[in-house]
């Protein structure tokens, strides 16, 4: 039985023609690390690691490359961006939809005197915008929200939380881990300060890498999480003041740089835009097919609108972990079920700790596939 894999939130499969090649490229003909040798394998492989930030600011809305940081991955930047600037005393704001990305860091740091507030939201995942003013506190440094969430695909209206962010002068940072890819994002039109992805989800990459983009005025207010050699400025032992090098210490993941780099090439050539339509496309599809359907209950926006495609399903009166292993063994429909690392987010819909069967869609799925998804949902709903 063909399998269909509809799993992008947790990362996207297949990736785009030249990632897996130029993977292979770096580690069998360059090989060569970046800033740390004049020959020309270590040069070319440092403009192959700048067309990378280029690509990255032009994406999502940041001029200078060099504020655009390379990380391990998503979970990585968010650390980053939580322990690098905030302090006993202080206080966050985040929205209720969080993953544990940020609120097991946040956890931690609660334990070293920081913080923080849940910003509602509704049964729909939405954040409610009239709260989160009051919520606000002279201590407050950062608020932080999931752009999309990755358990009921909710987009939240993040230019307004940055108008008000922007009126009270505290930065708004974004865990566009869902959303980048998916929806066009211009970090400056959003009001947000810093923005972190992953490579490997909506982004098209490999694992194992990321990237946190910093705004040049919020920057100084990250203080490096680790230390180490950057490949300048060796005369010094304290870490250099500039950027990237500043909050980018130890050899990078250079293949996954590599592939990156050759995944965002191909995004620029399709157009997020294009996915984007094509991925509204594939919801509005499904969520007709779904209305048709008994005994499934949706959690989440039940039309395209302020969503993207990730899907989470009740099964009504059924073991949600066995409707995912019935879909794949009779079907081969590769879900997600469980609480998928945001139990914040599922008790805010009503779904904690019982959790769902998500679905989530991407640039690969075509509209045939979501007609088979909804044949299966339909079967397995039957019981
Ligand atoms: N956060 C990822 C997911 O939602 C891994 O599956």
């Amino acid at each position: 039985m063909q399998t269909i894999y509809l799993d992008h939130a947790a990362t996207s499969f297949p990736k785009p023609p030249g990632v897996a090649a130029q993977m292979q490229r770096y580690v069998e003909q360059i090989g060569a690390s970046v800033n740390r040798g004049s020959y020309d394998a270590a040069q070319q492989v440092g403009l192959t690691t700048l067309r990378l930030r280029q690509r990255l600011g032009r994406l999502l809305g940041l001029a200078d490359p060099a504020h655009v940081i390379l990380t391990p991955g998503n979970t990585w930047g968010l650390n980053l961006l939580l322990w690098g600037t905030l302090h006993p005393g202080d206080h966050v704001l985040v929205s209720a939809m969080e993953h544990n990305a940020v609120m097991r860091p946040l956890t931690q740091l609660a334990r070293r005197g920081v913080t923080f507030d849940r910003i509602p939201c509704d049964a729909q995942g939405r954040l409610q915008l009239d709260a989160v003013e009051a919520l606000l506190r002279p201590e407050t440094r950062l608020v932080v929200l999931a752009h999309a969430s990755n358990v009921s695909g909710t987009v939240q209206d993040v230019a307004a939380v940055g108008a008000v962010c922007a009126a009270h002068g505290i930065p708004l940072a974004l865990d566009a881990a869902q959303s980048a890819g998916h929806l066009p994002i211009d970090l400056a039109a959003l009001g947000a300060s810093a923005l972190s992805v992953p490579a490997h989800k909506g982004l098209l990459g490999p694992q194992g890498v990321g990237a946190l983009l910093l705004r040049p005025d919020f920057a100084p207010a990250v203080e490096p999480l680790v230390s180490g050699g950057t490949g300048s400025a060796s005369d010094s032992e304290d870490i250099p003041p500039y950027l990237p090098d500043r909050l980018e210490p130890g050899t990078p993941n250079l293949p996954g740089i590599y592939g990156w780099e050759a995944a965002l090439a191909y995004l620029e050539q399709v157009g997020v835009d294009t996915i984007a339509a094509h991925e509204r496309e594939l919801s509005t599809r499904f969520l007709d097919g779904l209305r048709t359907i008994d005994g499934v209950r949706l959690y989440g926006p039940d039309t395209a609108d302020g969503r993207v495609a990730v899907f989470s399903l009740d099964f009504v009166g059924q073991d949600n972990a066995a409707v995912a292993a019935r879909l794949e063994e009779a079907h081969g429909i590769l879900t997600r079920c469980g609480l998928h690392c945001a139990p914040s987010a599922h008790r805010t819909l009503g779904t904690f700790p019982r959790g769902t069967v998500r679905l989530s869609f991407g640039w690969s799925n075509t509209a045939e596939q979501v007609d088979r998804a909804l044949a299966a949902v339909t079967a397995v709903s039957a019981g």
